[in-house]
């Protein structure tokens, strides 16, 4: 998302024009489109020229580029609704909705393999991206905790990750001031490997981070040998390096899909786990989780207790208020499908992507990126000397009203651009075969067009 500018000039004084569309009595007016009108409108009109304006928005459910829930069961949708006006913070007047939080928590801790002797602690978020804020400040302080009672220096943090990172961890970087330091992209390996990992690590190193589903290409990062380097890089010189692990899709995909991978707290090192509710969770946007393998891994000094709500309350949060409805939702879900509606559904999104990839591939010209784990896939034009490039067809696609990002590979592997398409619950088979035949149809028609002006190619922002 883009900052939003203040409107100046000509362009601030338009005007939306009132009763678009009904004949109605009187004349036709104007409000101003940039300053908060001067009088109030009936609800209805006013429902109008919004509902009308949001037209213009693609369609949610083709929207092939989002990781984030674009279908929900009309029940989990009335109890969203029922819950619009409770405020998450306020868990002294809402305590029951505290409550399904504390569950949920719960529950995760179970999924992710939180050891019996263990009392896991977490909560939930507005996303991934706050909760990788979150974990990364826990990583930071502990860190600054060790090097103080060593008596060195607390002044050059860096965190260890691979240059496939979702930008929420350099945002963490840059904004909490910490060195990120990226290990590179090969052509042929695209994951941070255990001795990788280990060799850019120093006794200044908060931590490392390794990645469940990579935004890019899907793939889990090898979390068991990056531990197993940590550890050797622990007995050959004593720097001791946490792990996080960034499940914000595989966090809700490999407990169901492939329940013997040992990732998350099984690992001694993993030290906190993320994911998105609002991804592989299966909630409409707005919830994310975040837990650490026991209350040491989060240093007291940064919850904050407060007691103005009524109750003593202890919060780990970036924000204050936040909507209560998507944890009601994400407790709905964990209730209502069990492990097993879980399963059922990765599986179903996961048949659909390989039948997808598999389809596409059989048309010729498209190579898959190998080794996705999660129902997402990237595909290449193979031939350099093809008509179209995957930026034409992002676009011809969306003539269709299918939303297909092109982008290009991290640093290193930039050359690389491709297409990614991303199959989430609700999205069927039936929905795949019409994407292939427009896919077909789109290459063939760019394949007629003689040699054309391809217009600037937008910044896809993962
Ligand atoms: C690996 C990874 N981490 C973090 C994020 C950020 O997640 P959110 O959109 O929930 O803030 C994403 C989003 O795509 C992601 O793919």
């Amino acid at each position: 998302m883009t900052l939003s500018r203040k409107v100046r000039g000509d362009a601030a004084h338009r005007s939306i024009s009132r009763r678009p569309l009904y004949a109605m009595p009187g004349e036709t007016t104007e409000v101003p489109r940039y300053r908060i009108p001067e009088h109030a409108m009936d609800p209805d009109e006013a429902y109008q020229i919004v509902h009308d304006e949001l037209m213009l928005d693609g369609n949610a459910r083709l929207n092939l580029a989002t990781f984030v829930s674009t279908w929900m069961e009309p029940q989990a949708a009335r109890l969203m609704a029922e819950t619009f006006d409770k405020n998450m913070i306020d868990k002294d007047e809402y305590p029951q909705t505290a409550e399904l939080e504390l569950r949920c928590v719960n529950m995760l801790s179970q999924l992710w393999h939180s050891p019996d002797h263990e009392e896991a602690t977490g909560c939930s978020t507005t996303g991934s991206s706050e909760a990788a804020m979150l974990g990364g400040l826990a990583l930071k302080r502990r860190w600054q905790q060790r090097q103080r009672a060593a008596g060195r220096p607390t002044d050059r943090p860096n965190l260890v990750m691979s240059a496939g990172v979702q930008v929420c961890w350099e945002k963490f970087c840059r904004y909490f001031e910490v060195e990120p330091r990226l290990v590179p992209w090969t052509p042929d390996h695209h994951q941070l490997s255990g001795a990788a990992a280990a060799a850019a690590c120093d006794e200044n190193t908060i931590g490392v981070v390794a990645i469940m589903g990579v935004t890019y290409d899907g793939a889990y990062e090898p979390v068991a040998e990056i531990a197993a380097a940590l550890d050797d890089l622990q007995a050959r010189t004593g720097i001791d390096v946490p792990i996080h692990v960034d499940g914000a899709s595989g966090g809700f995909v490999a407990p169901f899909l492939t329940p013997d991978l040992a990732w998350d707290f099984r690992l001694p090192r993993v030290q906190s786990i993320n994911a998105s509710g609002h991804k592989y969770g299966l909630v409409y946007p707005g919830v994310g989780w975040i837990l650490w393998r026991s209350p040491e891994a989060l240093p007291d000094d940064l919850v904050f207790r407060v007691n103005y709500l009524g109750g003593e309350m202890p919060t780990f949060a970036l924000n204050f208020s936040r909507p209560g409805a998507q944890i009601v939702a994400q407790y709905y879900n964990l209730l209502r499908l069990g492990r097993e509606g879980y399963r059922r559904i990765q599986q179903a999104s996961m048949d659909t992507a390989r039948r997808m990839a598999q389809a596409i591939e059989a048309l010729g010209p498209f190579q898959t990126l190998p080794g996705s784990a999660i129902p997402v896939f990237a595909f290449r034009v193979r031939d350099a000397a093809a008509p179209y490039d995957v930026f034409d067809l992002s676009r011809e696609l969306r003539g269709r009203g299918w939303q297909v990002p092109a982008y290009t590979l991290p640093p290193d592997v930039s050359d690389v651009a491709v297409l990614r398409v991303v199959i989430r619950n609700g999205f069927s088979a039936d929905l795949g075969e019409l994407f292939v035949a427009d896919l077909e149809r789109v290459m063939a028609e760019l394949a007629t067009q003689p040699a054309h002006h391809r217009p600037h190619r937008a910044a896809f922002h993962h």
